[in-house]
């Protein structure tokens, strides 16, 4: 059975993700703080048919995710592929950020994919399975505004980190890759406020080549193309319409 285990899955793009994978045919199980979101999506999974599970779930706490990995062990069977997609951005000016906030977005956005990726591959090369694990970054890694120190880090090196256990989890034929996705809308995909088309400007559209903002469901195609592209390891993926490769002069 292919099971897709999603951390900060209830909302936004980790709820593209795992209603994608659903169509697909996987067991989806979700790991999320945000315990009505993840409940509500359980519910939608579980009426379409789907095989899923969900547990309230803080990724920058070991046990939490130990509790979450045995959960979707006894539920639905051991993960095949592995989506590190919790995180969240701290924007305060750089002179006055408190440490403490630094760490936070690290704790989640960095060592969260580090630990969830750790244990859940000890799993995998326990039953020998040629697992995915696909990380998510962002164009952030590579461009910046001001203020966004520990999210930039925390996504380079989730960038990093991508290559680095690809190499290592090589011999347990896991692959590991990352997709850096640029401007996505997730209004419509929160749970407190999913209602109403959000709207964007000409000026929105037009600084993306392809002449709109992205969606979680645009995340979600590259996450399951990574998923099972078996000659593709250790490589990050830019999905954002061609807006960090369009050269702009300001008039
Ligand atoms: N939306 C964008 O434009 C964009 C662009 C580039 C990268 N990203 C990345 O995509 C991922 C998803 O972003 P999003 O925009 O959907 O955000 P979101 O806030 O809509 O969803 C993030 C989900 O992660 C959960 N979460 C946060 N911290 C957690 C923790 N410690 N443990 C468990 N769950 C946690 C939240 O409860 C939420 O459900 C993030 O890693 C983000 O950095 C987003």
């Amino acid at each position: 059975m292919k099971v897709v285990a999603i951390t900060g899955g209830a909302q936004g793009i980790g709820r593209g993700i795992a209603l994608r994978f659903a169509k697909a045919g996987y067991a989806v199980s979700i790991a999320d703080r945000a315990a009505d979101a993840g409940a509500e999506l359980l519910d939608l999974l579980a009426g379409q048919g789907a095989r899923a599970s969900f547990a309230v779930t803080d990724v920058a706490d070991p046990k939490s995710v130990e509790a979450w990995l045995a959960q979707t062990i006894r539920d639905l069977e051991c993960p095949t592929v592995l989506v590190n997609n919790a995180g969240f951005m701290i924007r305060k000016p750089f002179l006055e950020l408190p440490l403490e906030d630094f760490d936070a977005v690290i704790a989640t956005n960095l060592r969260g994919t580090f630990l969830c990726s750790q244990l859940v591959a000890r799993e995998m090369a326990k039953r020998d399975i040629h697992g995915a694990i696909v990380n998510i970054a962002s164009t952030r890694a590579f461009m910046s505004e001001p203020d966004t120190e520990g999210y930039t880090a925390s996504k380079g090196g989730i960038v990093a980190l991508t290559h680095g256990m690809a190499m290592s989890l090589a011999l347990q034929r896991i692959r590991v890759n990352s997709i850096s996705p640029g401007w996505i809308e997730t209004r419509d995909w929160q749970y407190a406020a999913r209602s109403g088309t959000p709207q964007h400007s000409r000026a929105d559209r037009e600084q993306h080549a392809v002449g709109r903002v992205g969606t979680p469901e645009d995340i979600a195609e590259a996450c399951l193309y990574l998923a099972e592209a078996g000659f593709v390891t250790g490589q990050n993926l830019i999905v954002d319409g061609g807006m960090s490769v369009k050269m702009v002069y300001a008039e």
